[in-house]
């Protein structure tokens, strides 16, 4: 009797079981086969062959695989299955170039040689970029990738940074762009770059990117990025611009008038903000940074606080804390709740009951000035919702200001209205490159506004309404990206 559908499966050869029951005679040469285009019966009969000889042939790729043999395919397929096989996302810092992309020819020489013969560049599959080889295949936005809080390109990225923020110091904002842009595309790669060679055409990356990045690739150090690091230029705008309201003009002023230190700014009375003088009060604790645990007593203190006027109303944690960050410059707070204008009033209210408490060493307040749904004139403009930018009092009983039992922490209270929490959420939980990059995505490519209040198309003329920051990124026809892996 033949027993039709049963005998074609059996026909399908097996596969090769995952682990080979030896290492084999040649330790340094671990094998795997692809299966696609060469099927899986030739599949099991070379892996049989292979491992007659001695061969460690292995049964499913992993990172102890050297040499991976495929058969009529192209590098480029090749390389797109083994970018799939490593997981393009797969944990970082392994500095492991990969294994050999080779034709089954290099197979067939090894097999009669009896033994693994020099791999010469005939064997080699040709793969059109050398990214493509590493399965890096980094999408040109920095909103159509995924950014992990930890990746394995730290040094680079730091190098890079600080240029970018000494490119900002002396106010050329597209040279600091560039930079930034750089260090955003490394943090979005799988792994450790080992050399230059492997970047290939990633976008954003200018000559100037690629010259520090070599030289910490060869020197562990770039010699432009260090001499930035020791200018007294530098050191002084870093020192000045970490005041709390003190930004890039008023520091590069002070540096012209030729001072230096925080002292030579107290002493030669120079004239500064109400907002000025609290940061400069508390300068160590403003640059001490926030852990999790305190930004989350602060975002239960003040939830409690607005339920005694708005019960019902909602505190979210934004800002680098929602991109799972552990420490914070800042604590971000969104307030809203779900009747819309019900929230109309509260900040005032909340702000004054904090005070009464003791809770507010500084604050000022911005009042709503959003207009309502008309097409948004510009874009860049900063968010209009009601805000307050406040210096919080916070009991820290065994912190490291325990002698006093008291540190100043920076909040900042934003209140949204629910029909616009989706996109306050998105514009306050960054990282500034990732809004910036969403913000340049949905004008370019799609002809639509999106600041922290709208979005709003401009080919057809309406605004698209949103309840979630799921349907955002749907109205922009991008993939969603989870906050924690926003951190471009
Ligand atoms: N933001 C904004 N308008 C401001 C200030 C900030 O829209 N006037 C947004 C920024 O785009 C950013 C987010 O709020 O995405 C958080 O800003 P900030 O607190 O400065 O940065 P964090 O990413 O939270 O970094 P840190 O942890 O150092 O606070
Ligand atoms: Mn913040
Ligand atoms: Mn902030």
């Amino acid at each position: 009797m033949a027993q039709v559908p049963l005998k074609k499966k059996k026909r399908r050869a097996p596969s090769p079981p995952a682990e080979p029951p030896a290492p084999g005679r040649f330790p340094a040469v671990v094998l795997c086969l692809v299966e696609k285009r060469m099927g899986a019966s030739r599949r099991a009969f070379l892996t049989a062959l292979a491992r007659a000889k001695g061969f460690r042939v292995d049964g499913a790729y992993s990172a102890a695989v050297t040499h991976l043999v495929s058969e009529r395919n192209s590098g480029d397929e090749v390389a797109r299955w083994l970018a799939q096989q490593r997981g393009e996302r797969g944990p970082g810092g392994d500095p492991d170039p990969g294994p050999a992309l080779l034709d089954l020819s290099w197979f067939t020489e090894s097999m009669s040689a009896g033994q693994p013969v020099a791999i010469e560049p005939r064997h080699r599959l040709r793969v059109t970029g050398p990214a493509a080889q590493h399965g890096w295949h980094v999408a040109p936005y920095a909103c159509q990738r995924r950014t992990p809080l930890a990746h394995s390109n730290q040094a680079l990225t730091e190098a890079l940074e600080t240029l970018a923020e000494e490119a900002g110091f002396s106010g050329s904002e597209g040279r600091s762009l560039a930079f930034t842009r750089a260090a955003s595309v490394l943090k979005a790669l799988p792994r450790r770059l080992g050399a230059l060679e492997e970047l290939g055409p990633l976008p954003g990356l200018g000559e100037h990117s690629r010259r520090v990045i070599q030289d910490v690739l060869e020197d562990g150090v770039s010699a432009e990025v260090q001499r930035v690091k020791l200018s007294e230029r530098y050191r002084t705008m870093k020192l000045f611009t970490k005041i709390f309201g003190v930004g890039v003009r008023t520091a590069d002023r002070w540096y012209q008038e030729g001072l230096r230190t925080l002292a030579e700014l107290q002493e030669r009375r120079t004239k500064l903000t109400r907002q000025q003088q609290a940061g400069l009060r508390h300068y160590d604790d403003l640059n001490t940074p926030v852990g999790r645990g305190e930004a989350e007593t602060i975002s239960r203190a003040v939830q409690e606080a607005v339920w005694r006027f708005l019960p019902g109303a909602a505190v979210t944690l934004a800002g680098g804390f929602r991109r799972g960050k552990l420490h914070g410059h800042d604590v971000d707070l969104l307030i809203t709740h779900p009747e819309d204008g019900r929230e109309a009033g509260l900040l005032s209210l909340l702000v004054s009951w904090l005070d009464s408490q003791g809770v507010i060493l500084y604050q000022h307040s911005q009042e709503n000035s959003y207009e309502g749904p008309e097409p948004p004139r510009g874009e860049g403009v900063l968010d209009q919702f009601e805000r307050c930018f406040c210096i919080f009092c916070l009991a820290a009983p065994g912190g490291p200001a325990a002698g006093r039992g008291w540190k100043a922490v920076r909040v900042d209270l934003v209140v949204a209205p629910i029909s616009q929490f989706p996109f306050a959420l998105l514009g306050w939980t960054g990282s500034r490159h990732f809004e910036r990059e969403l913000r340049r995505f949905a004008k370019h490519e799609r002809k639509m506004v999106l600041n922290s209040h709208a979005l709003y198309d401009t080919r057809r003329s309406l605004f698209l309404p949103a309840a979630s920051e799921e349907e955002i990124f749907q109205h922009l026809g991008l993939e969603y990206v989870p906050p924690t892996e926003r951190n471009a």
